[in-house]
């Protein structure tokens, strides 16, 4: 049975790992404002997993949040997360998590992102909100908005709305971390496909509901991240080597369906943010990007009475994570 101590994908920024985001977006006004619906996992995640029973993960304990919130959010982070930085540019309030208790209004957006979570169903299932779950999520969202504004002005508010992604690094991750022995039976292309095809499946249902704009965030070279670093410690196998093989399959692999879709799908317009080069460039040179201190935590993965942790950053601090 998978324990609630798996590691799965997760990052933690610090203020220097801030990653700028461009979006462009010439909406300002209240009236006029993108909405913002957020998809995906850890990265993403602003607390759901506060509210499931059995969550994979959770970031409901201190230091989380130390930084910003003063208070653990559930963010998996020490201060804000990328969608938080995206809504403050489109000048809307932070979305909270859609499992929060409370009226929601939604025309600002929603956050259905799950620590853990992945594209396929199988990956820590019963433990996350998987892709599919939050694109049914998603629906019943539409139906509330529909309710309560007219039909163009809910079409209007789908079609401005940016919808964001990062999905993929966890079905990568938790074949290795509960040693499934799914790779016996499947080429990793093939892997990478069903992960693809459930991902591109998600995309088109939200461009058939009226979504247009899509971003997302590459994966970063999963060889790299500390649950796949410690198993390899542990136990020689090549699989740091194969966490970066499949992060780049699927890399590669998202990039041509996106650009299949643009050309499929009138008025679909999207971006990736090159995640991968990205968080490679802070791993190798962090004091490029942090003025001088080494502040990178992927460096310092340790293992402590059965859990990972891990430095944030260059001042000693360190998050255990689950
Ligand atoms: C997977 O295998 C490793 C090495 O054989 C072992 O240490 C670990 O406990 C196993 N993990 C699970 C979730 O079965
Ligand atoms: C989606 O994933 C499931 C496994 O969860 C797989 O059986 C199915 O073929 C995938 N769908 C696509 C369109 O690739």
């Amino acid at each position: 049975m998978a324990s609630s101590s798996c590691p799965f994908y997760f990052l933690f920024f610090s203020s220097c790992l801030l990653i700028p985001i461009s979006i462009q977006s010439h909406v300002q006004s209240p009236e006029k404002h993108a909405s913002l619906f957020i998809f995906g996992d850890s990265l993403f995640d602003s607390g759901n997993n506060n509210y499931l029973k059995n969550a994979a993960g959770r970031a409901n304990f201190w230091p989380y949040g130390e930084t910003f919130f003063k208070y653990p959010t559930g963010r998996f982070s020490d201060g804000r997360i990328i969608p938080d930085f995206i809504a403050e540019y489109l000048k809307l309030p932070l979305i909270p998590p859609y499992l929060q208790p409370g009226n929601h209004q939604f025309t600002y957006g929603a956050n259905f992102a799950s620590g853990g979570a992945g594209a396929l169903v199988e990956t820590y299932q019963g433990m996350v909100i998987d892709l599919k779950t939050q694109l049914g999520f998603f629906k019943k969202v539409e139906k509330q908005l529909r309710q309560k504004l007219s039909n163009t002005e809910t079409r209007t508010l789908l079609s401005r709305a940016l919808y964001i992604f990062s999905i993929g690094g966890n079905d990568y991750v938790e074949p290795f971390v509960t040693n499934s022995s799914v790779f016996q039976y499947l080429s990793k292309e093939e892997y990478v496909g069903m992960v693809i095809g459930n991902v591109t499946t998600v995309l088109k249902e939200i461009y058939k509901i009226g979504g247009r704009k899509f971003g997302f965030l590459s994966l970063l070279d999963l060889g790299s991240i500390p649950s796949v670093r410690a198993r390899e410690q542990n136990s020689p196998s090549g699989l740091m080597k194969e966490a970066t093989v499949l992060a780049k399959l699927h890399n590669k692999a998202l990039s041509n369906v996106l650009k299949k879709l643009q050309k499929e799908l009138q008025g679909f317009k999207y971006s990736v943010f090159d995640f991968y080069t990205s968080t490679t460039d802070r791993i190798k040179h962090p004091s490029k990007f942090c003025g001088g201190e080494s502040s990178m935590l992927w460096q310092w993965a340790l293992q402590r009475n059965g859990s990972l942790w891990w430095k944030w950053d260059g001042s000693n601090k360190r998050v255990r994570t689950v």
